[in-house]
């Protein structure tokens, strides 16, 4: 069992747990979220799809195939269905076919086996938690541990969603605003990859929103609109300050940050932190986990070389 018995330490910057303690429970469920909140995490991150009936729940991908146990249910059988997912055509099984007291009849599953062996022993015992329920477990664990836990949600695929008529929007504020959330004092933060679904969100909540970009490619409501716009016009000093209009952070990819070269070494910064703060935002950089590809494959069982750092020097070099 791996599981950490320790706190991390942490008074001078903000963790979240990206999609709960991910390295160490099945993603996006109740048991994840809850034990990132127990290792530290100031916030936890339910990344969210809708169902057929317009709730929320958290999953990565509207495609649930990877991460639950959907495939073995024959009589969800014919659902299975190729869609166009912001460009792609994926195959498998989507949350928006699915009413939500049918997809709580499925269970979550390890999305990366191969390189998470360790969580494939809680594959089955899980539900598909909704935002409702992660706000609910964020609230008792506040009172629990005597420390607020934040939650920091993203609208998935808002465009894909809106073309069926299924908007993320609606049920986002609305979630937010039954739960006395919608405020600016709220410990919330809500990102999204998507330009146009932030401004959107903009007139309608009142808690600081994030613009989330990546180190090549374009919002997919730009692609879609055919706006020219990439992410790396959007990380340009004028395009921050665009982003300074409808939100309080960036989050860029951390390559965006500190650019590795081939061989996984840490090369020079680039302006981008001080570019956004200049724009007046907040710099949320994603994802830091010991797994990720610049570690040796044998990370587990030798030490680390020292040319790759560990995971905890590779924060410190973000600070
Ligand atoms: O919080 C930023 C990060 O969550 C974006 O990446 O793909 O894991 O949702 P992703
Ligand atoms: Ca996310």
């Amino acid at each position: 069992d791996r599981t950490p018995d320790t706190t991390t330490a942490h008074d001078d910057f903000t963790i979240v747990g990206h999609r709960g303690a991910s390295g160490y429970r099945p993603e996006h469920t109740l048991a994840s979220y809850e034990l990132a909140a127990r290792m530290g995490a100031d916030f936890i991150e339910p990344d969210l799809v809708t169902t057929k009936d317009g709730v929320l729940v958290a999953r990565h991908e509207p495609e649930i195939g990877g991460t639950t146990d959907v495939a073995d249910h024959p009589e969800f059988a014919d659902r299975k269905t190729t869609k166009s997912l912001d460009g792609v055509n994926v195959t498998g099984w989507f949350a928006e076919d699915f009413t939500l007291a049918e997809l709580k009849t499925l269970r979550a599953k390890e999305r990366i086996p191969d390189l998470r062996q360790q969580n494939t022993i809680y594959d089955g015992r899980y539900e598909v938690p909704t935002l409702q329920e992660v706000i609910d477990l964020a609230k008792r664990l506040s009172r629990e541990l005597r420390r607020e836990i934040g939650i920091y949600p993203e609208t998935k695929h808002p465009t894909y969603f809106e073309k069926q008529g299924l908007a993320l929007e609606p049920p986002l504020v609305r979630t937010l605003t039954r739960n006395g959330l919608n405020r600016p004092s709220a410990k919330v933060y809500v990102q999204s990859f998507e330009v146009t679904n932030l401004i959107e969100l903009r007139r309608v909540l009142r808690v600081p929103l994030v613009q989330l970009t990546s180190a090549s490619g374009a919002p997919f409501d730009f692609v879609a609109a055919g706006d020219p716009r990439t992410y790396a016009d959007i990380v340009s000093p004028a395009g921050l300050r665009d982003v300074a209009k409808y939100a309080k952070g960036l989050g860029p990819e951390k390559s965006q940050i500190i650019p590795r070269d081939a061989a996984g070494f840490l090369t020079t910064p680039t302006t981008l932190v001080t570019d956004a703060h200049r724009a007046g935002l907040k710099v949320h950089p994603y994802t830091f986990r010991a797994e990720n590809a610049f570690l040796p494959a044998d990370f587990r069982s030798s030490a680390v070389p020292s040319q790759y750092g560990d995971l905890f020097a590779e924060i410190a070099a973000f600070r």
